[in-house]
Order: structure tokens, then sequence, then C-alpha cells
């Protein structure tokens, strides 16, 4: 095995579930999954059973994670429309990365439907820290127009149809501010996934066409897609298969343990560059969330050697993965967070 060091890489979109729904994930379950996985920096999503929408629950999470997490952790603040006099604290907050919206149902309790409320939400805003919109095909066409109307940063979460795609071409092209991540699993898996996987492959955005996968590589190719950010949500194996009630699954999948893997294997099957793995999980959600520098923190690898997805069982609490069995590359051997080694030979070694 030939080691070669890269930068502790970052995912901007990750959801630990802590506090409200441990017995999915925690900050410690959720931070060695990151860890096994590369990630060194993640930043957490506001959709827990009581949504992060004030400054005292932001605290509590900040707390937290300052008990149980073994990498470094950000937020995205929330909003359901009506909590626009917490933004002035939060927008000030070193904690606090970036907005979340959601314009379309999803897990979690924050929907805005109202244009009106959606509106005082991006003009109340008044910061460089990015809006970031779950937002599909016509939600997000308005969420582009207000981004504009208000000159906004505004990040696309798992941007995923390619209508979409072509959405965030075009303002682009007329120097909007707008980025936008893809998950990796709108990048290798299609609806047709839902026939052997079933539950499991439901999320949100659904999985879509051939056309719409193809689109988001080339997007990726073109610059058009920015990063590339897991949206690990666990949940778990019963919530994820048809309950004897006939219950709809819970949306979402693990990803913090198979996101680097399955790049490389991009880089392997001839999708993107090694130096686009760097870009896509380090250098540009660095830049568009103005991550502060991680000092002495580094990730050893070698992206020629293969594994297999589930081998080892997995850190996430969930225990599964939409990709178990698959061959990926380059699994981490080394971890050192803030001069701490807490990976070695590819085992967590330094627990709290
Ligand atoms: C996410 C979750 O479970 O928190 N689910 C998902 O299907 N992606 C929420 C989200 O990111 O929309
Ligand atoms: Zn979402
Ligand atoms: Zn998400």
């Amino acid at each position: 095995m030939s080691l070669q060091k890269i930068p502790g890489l970052i995912d901007i979109h990750v959801h630990l579930r802590e506090p409200g729904a441990t017995y999915k994930e925690d900050f410690y379950t959720g931070s060695r999954a990151a860890i096994a996985g590369g990630f060194t920096f993640i930043i957490d999503m506001p959709n827990n059973p009581t949504p992060t929408i004030s400054n005292i629950s932001l605290e509590e999470k900040v707390n937290l994670t300052k008990q149980k997490a073994l990498c470094n952790i950000g937020f995205h603040f929330g909003t359901n429309g009506k909590n626009i006099e917490e933004f002035k604290y939060a927008i000030k907050s070193p904690n606090v990365f970036g907005l979340k919206v959601y314009c379309n149902h999803t897990t979690g309790e924050m929907l805005i439907e109202d244009p009106k409320l959606l509106e005082d939400v991006f003009s109340n805003w008044n910061s460089k820290k990015p809006i970031l919109v779950h937002a599909e095909g016509e939600q997000l066409s308005t969420a582009i127009y207000l981004g504009n109307k208000y000159k906004r940063n505004l990040h696309v979460c798992h941007i995923s149809q390619k209508c979409e795609v072509e959405m965030v071409r075009e303002a682009k092209k007329k120097g909007q501010l707008i980025t936008a991540g893809v998950t990796p699993h709108h990048l290798y898996l299609t609806k047709e996934a839902l026939i052997s996987l079933k539950g499991y492959a439901m999320m949100k955005p659904p999985l879509g066409e051939d056309s719409d996968r193809e689109a988001l590589w080339a997007g990726l190719k073109d610059s058009t897609i920015d990063m590339v950010e897991s949206d690990h949500a666990p949940h778990t194996k019963e919530e994820k298969q048809t309950g004897p009630d006939n219950k709809a699954p819970a949306f979402g999948v693990p990803g913090l343990e198979t996101t680097l893997g399955l790049m490389y294997k991009a880089v392997k099957d001839g999708r993107i560059i090694e130096e686009d793995v760097i870009k896509f999980l380090y250098t540009n959600p660095k830049k568009i969330f103005n991550i502060p520098d991680q000092k002495d923190t580094y990730v050893e690898l070698d992206p020629s050697i293969p594994y297999i997805v589930g081998e080892n069982k997995y850190e996430s609490k969930c225990d599964w993965s939409p990709f178990e069995g698959m061959t990926l590359y380059g699994k981490p051997q080394t971890v050192v967070i803030n001069g701490k080694k807490i990976l070695e030979n590819g085992m967590i070694i330094n627990n709290k």
C-alpha cells in the first residue's frame, strides 16, 4: 500500500439526528462514520424533531457536540419563516455556516409553502453565509428568483434533475451568486434501484432517470455543480421497510462512509480526474461555506486499493448502506484531526 496524504474532507450536508432521534444516529456515532469516510469537518442540518430554529436549540447542539463528537462540526440554522428575529444572532454565530430552507416536503417540519414567508426569509437573511435550499423543479426556479432579487449566496442542495442542472447553469451564466451540490446516490443510482432496494432506495429528492444521472455527471464536469455532499440521512432498517401497518418508508440514506470511495471509483471509471475528488470534497465546500482552516488535520489513503462496502460493518448506528457489496476504492487508513490521531490502520483508536 502506498499511502498518500489528502486534506481532512468537508461534508456540508449531514443529518446526525441529535437531539431527538438518537435511536437513528447521534453525534458520537455520526462523527465516527464521518472519520471512517475521511471527513473531518461536517455541517449538521436543522431538521431535528425539535427543529434548530432558535438560538437556544442551536446552543444545545453546540454543547452536545463538544461532549460527544470526534470530528469538527458546524451547523446550518433552520427556519419555518416565523423565526426571523433569531436570524441576527445566528448570522453572527461562528458555529453557523448557512440557513437551510425547505421548499418541498421531506423529513422534518420546516416546509415553507407560503410565498410571503419565503420572501421574508430571503429578505431578512442579510448575510454572506449561504441560504441552502431543498427545492425541487418549480420550487427551485422560485428560489433562484428570490436569491437573485435579494443578491443572496444561494446553495442548491442535492440537485437531482436534468432541468435543475440547466436552471443552475443558466443562472451562473447570468452571473448569479449560486452554487450546487450533488449526492453520490443521485450520481450512481436511478429509480431502477427501487426494484431491488425497495424502501432502502427511497429518499428526497427521489431517484431519477438515466438522463438525469448523466446530466449530473455533466454538471460536475463543466462546474455547474460545485461539490459532492453526502446528505447522510440515517434511518433504522425497520423505518426503511414497509411495516405491517403499511406505513411508507422514511426518506433518506446514509452516505458518510461511502462518499469518498464512490468518488475514487468515479476516477477509476474515468468519470472524473483524481484532482476533482479534493475539489468537490474539500476546496469548493471550504471556499463556498467559508470553513476555517483545520490545523494539523489530514487523511492518508491509497486510492488504488479496493474494498467492499459493508465487509467490516459500519460506524453509523443505522448499520446499512444502499451500496452494500459494491467495490469502492481508497478507504482512509489514517485520520489526524487537530493534531490528534483518531484513525490508524483503518480503525478508530481515539474514543471519547
Ligand atoms: C433527509 C432526512 O432524512 O433528514 N432525507 C432525505 O431523503 N434526503 C432530509 C433531506 O435532506 O431532505
Ligand atoms: Zn433535502
Ligand atoms: Zn438532507
